[in-house]
C-alpha cells in the first residue's frame, strides 16, 4: 500500500496501515524521530512494556495531563487512549497531538453519551457535576470539575458538605468515594469493562493459596473486590504503595500493563495479576492494547493520526480540567 492510500485509510481504519521493515530497530528509530521532530512520548502504565520502555514519561491520568499541559515539545505522541490524547490537546492546543490508533477508546468513556448525560444533568439543576477524566470532551464540557482517581477525594472535599453532586461516569469509583467521603453523590451508571471482570471467588481462592500476599486494587473495581482489598489507589498510588510497603507478594486488581513498572521498581517482589471471571487468563484493556510499537513508529514518522478538536468544545472542556489542576496544586498533589 502506498502512503497516499494509507493516509486515506486512516479515516476508516483509524491508524496507518503500512509495512514496517522487520529488520528495523524500532527503539533506535523512535529515539531518532523524537530528536528530529522535537516529540515527546507520554505513556500510560497500561501500555505494552515496549511502549513504556520507549516513553519519555509514564504516568497515571493526573500525571499525564499535567505533563501534557507543561511540555515544550512540538509533538505530543500519546500512548494511551482517546480521552487522554484529547485531554492533551485541550490543555496544549498549539501542539500536534498524535494517537497511534484512533480506535483506542474506553468502555467507561463510552458509557456516558453526551446527549443522555445532558438530560440527566438538566433533571438535577442544583447539582455540581464532577466527572472522572475517563470521559469524552463533550462530557467534560458539561462538567464543573474533572477528577482522576489520584485526586478525587480532594476534589470532593473542596465542595461544601451539603452541596449536591453528580458523579460521572464510573459508578464503582463513585460508590467508593461516597463511602470514603460520607456524601451521597448521585452516580451515573457507567463502568470500566476491565475493572469489572475480576472474579471475587477466584481472588478469594488465590488469597488462600498465597496467605502472605496483599490484595491491591484500583477504585474502578467493584465494591465486593474493594471490600477485601488491603490497599486501594490510582495506578501511581498502587506503584508507590508497592515500593513503600514491606510485604513481598501482591495480588494486583487492575490492568496487567502496570505489572511491568511494578516489577521493574521492585525486582525482588512477586506480583500476581488478579484473576478475571472468564476462562481466558487475561485482564488486558483491549483499547489500551491497540497501540503497538509499530503503530507508534508509523504515527511518529508520518505525524498521523492526529487529534483535532473544535475550538469552542476545547475551551468548554478546558475549564473543568483547569479547575481540577488548580485544586490539585493547592492540595500539593502536583507541582
Ligand atoms: P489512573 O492511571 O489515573 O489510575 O487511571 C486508570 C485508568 O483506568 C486509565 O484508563
Ligand atoms: Fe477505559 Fe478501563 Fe481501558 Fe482504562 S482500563 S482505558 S477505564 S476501558
Amino acid at each position: 500500500m502506498n502512503i497516499a492510500t494509507a493516509k486515506q485509510n486512516i479515516k476508516t481504519k483509524g491508524f496507518l496501515e503500512l509495512e514496517v521493515n522487520p529488520s528495523l530497530d524500532l527503539f533506535a528509530e523512535i529515539e531518532k524521530l523524537k530528536k528530529q521532530k522535537n516529540a515527546i512520548i507520554l505513556a500510560h502504565y497500561y501500555q505494552e512494556p515496549d511502549i513504556q520502555d520507549v516513553a519519555d514519561f509514564i504516568g497515571d491520568s493526573l500525571g499525564l495531563a499535567q505533563k501534557a499541559a507543561s511540555t515544550n515539545a512540538e509533538i505530543i505522541v500519546f500512548a494511551g487512549v482517546h480521552f487522554m490524547a484529547e485531554t492533551a490537546k485541550v490543555l496544549n492546543p498549539s501542539k500536534k497531538v498524535l494517537l497511534p490508533d484512533l480506535n483506542a477508546g474506553c468502555s467507561l468513556a463510552d458509557s456516558a453519551p453526551a446527549d443522555l448525560f445532558k438530560k440527566f444533568k438538566e433533571k438535577n439543576p442544583d447539582h455540581v457535576v464532577i466527572s472522572y477524566i475517563n470521559c469524552s470532551a463533550e462530557i467534560k464540557a458539561l462538567s464543573d470539575i474533572i477528577c482522576t482517581s489520584s485526586n478525587a477525594e480532594k476534589i470532593i472535599e473542596s465542595l461544601p458538605k451539603d452541596q449536591p453532586i453528580i458523579f460521572a461516569p464510573d459508578k464503582n469509583l463513585g460508590a467508593y468515594l461516597n463511602k470514603k467521603s460520607g456524601r451521597n453523590m448521585l452516580l451515573w451508571n457507567g463502568a470500566c469493562m476491565v475493572h469489572e471482570i475480576f472474579s471475587l471467588e477466584k481472588i478469594t481462592k488465590l488469597k488462600i493459596r498465597h496467605p502472605k500476599a496483599k490484595l491491591i486494587a484500583h477504585p474502578e473495581c467493584e465494591e465486593a473486590v474493594l471490600n477485601i482489598s488491603d490497599y486501594i489507589g490510582s495506578t501511581t498510588q498502587l506503584l508507590k504503595f508497592s515500593q513503600t510497603d514491606k510485604t513481598t507478594e501482591y495480588i494486583v486488581a487492575t490492568e496487567t500493563g502496570i505489572l511491568h513498572e511494578m516489577q521493574k521498581i521492585n525486582p525482588s517482589k512477586t506480583f500476581i495479576p488478579a484473576p478475571p471471571n472468564n476462562s481466558c487468563a487475561c485482564n488486558d484493556c483491549p483499547h489500551m492494547k491497540l497501540n503497538t510499537l509499530e503503530k507508534l513508529f508509523l504515527c511518529m514518522q508520518y505525524e498521523l493520526p492526529e487529534i483535532l478538536m473544535n475550538e469552542e468544545l476545547r475551551i468548554a472542556a478546558k475549564r473543568p480540567i483547569d479547575r481540577m489542576l488548580e485544586i490539585s496544586r493547592v492540595a500539593g498533589l502536583i507541582g
